[in-house]
C-alpha cells in the first residue's frame, strides 16, 4: 500500500464519510516544523468554484499557531481501527509531546511543503483561502452552542482551504 495522487474531482463520496467517521488529523507547518491534532469537525464541498475543505480550530491549540503561519494545511484520514492515534493526537499537545513519533506516523510533504502522514488512507492538501472566528452574534440556533462554549468564549476559528492535492492509499 502506498499513497498515490488522484484527481481531487475523482474523490468518492466515501471520503466524505471518512472525514467524520474515521480519525482525521489536521496538520500544518512545513519542513522546519509542524504540528498535528485530531479533528472531529469539518466539511467538504465547494466554494468560489473550487473544491474546498473547512476545519475549525480553537485558539488554545498548539496547532492554531501553525495554521495561522502556514499557507497550507492537510487532513490525513487515518484508518478507523487506529483509535489510539486519534486519542493521542486528540488529547496530548505538540507543545510537550512529539505526537507523530509516539504514534509511529511518518511525515510526507505535499503542495506548499504541507506535511501529511504516510499511514493515512486518504489525504487532502489544502491551500488556505479564508479564516474567520466563529462569532456568538451570528448564531441563529443557540441550542447546540452552550455545550461547546462557556462564558469565556474561546470560539473556534474557521479555516476554508482549497483542496489542491488528494492522495489515496492503494
Ligand atoms: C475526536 C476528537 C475530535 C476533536 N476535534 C477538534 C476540532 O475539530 N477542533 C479543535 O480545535 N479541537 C479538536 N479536538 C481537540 C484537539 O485534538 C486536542 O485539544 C489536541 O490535544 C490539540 O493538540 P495541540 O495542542 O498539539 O494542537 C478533538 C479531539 C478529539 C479527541
Amino acid at each position: 500500500m502506498a499513497l498515490e495522487r488522484v484527481d481531487v474531482m475523482d474523490l468518492t463520496p466515501e471520503v466524505f464519510q471518512d472525514f467524520v467517521r474515521k480519525n482525521a488529523l489536521l496538520t500544518a507547518g512545513g519542513r522546519e516544523g509542524y504540528n498535528t491534532m485530531t479533528i472531529g469537525w469539518g466539511q467538504l464541498g465547494s466554494i468560489w468554484n473550487e473544491p474546498a475543505c473547512t476545519v475549525y480550530v480553537r485558539p488554545e491549540r498548539h496547532t492554531y499557531g501553525f495554521m495561522e503561519e502556514s499557507g497550507y494545511f492537510t487532513v490525513s484520514l487515518i484508518p478507523a481501527q487506529r483509535r489510539d492515534i486519534a486519542r493521542i493526537c486528540g488529547t496530548k499537545s505538540g507543545r510537550d509531546t512529539d505526537k507523530a513519533a509516539e504514534c509511529g506516523l511518518h511525515v510526507l510533504y505535499g503542495a506548499g511543503d504541507a506535511p501529511y502522514f504516510e499511514e493515512a488512507e486518504a489525504v487532502l492538501v489544502c491551500k488556505k483561502l479564508y479564516a474567520q472566528d466563529l462569532d456568538a452574534s451570528h448564531v441563529t440556533d443557540g441550542g447546540p452552542i452552550d455545550r461547546f462554549y462557556g462564558s469565556a468564549g474561546n470560539w473556534h476559528r474557521m479555516y476554508i482551504g482549497q483542496v489542491v492535492e488528494a492522495y489515496v492509499n492503494k
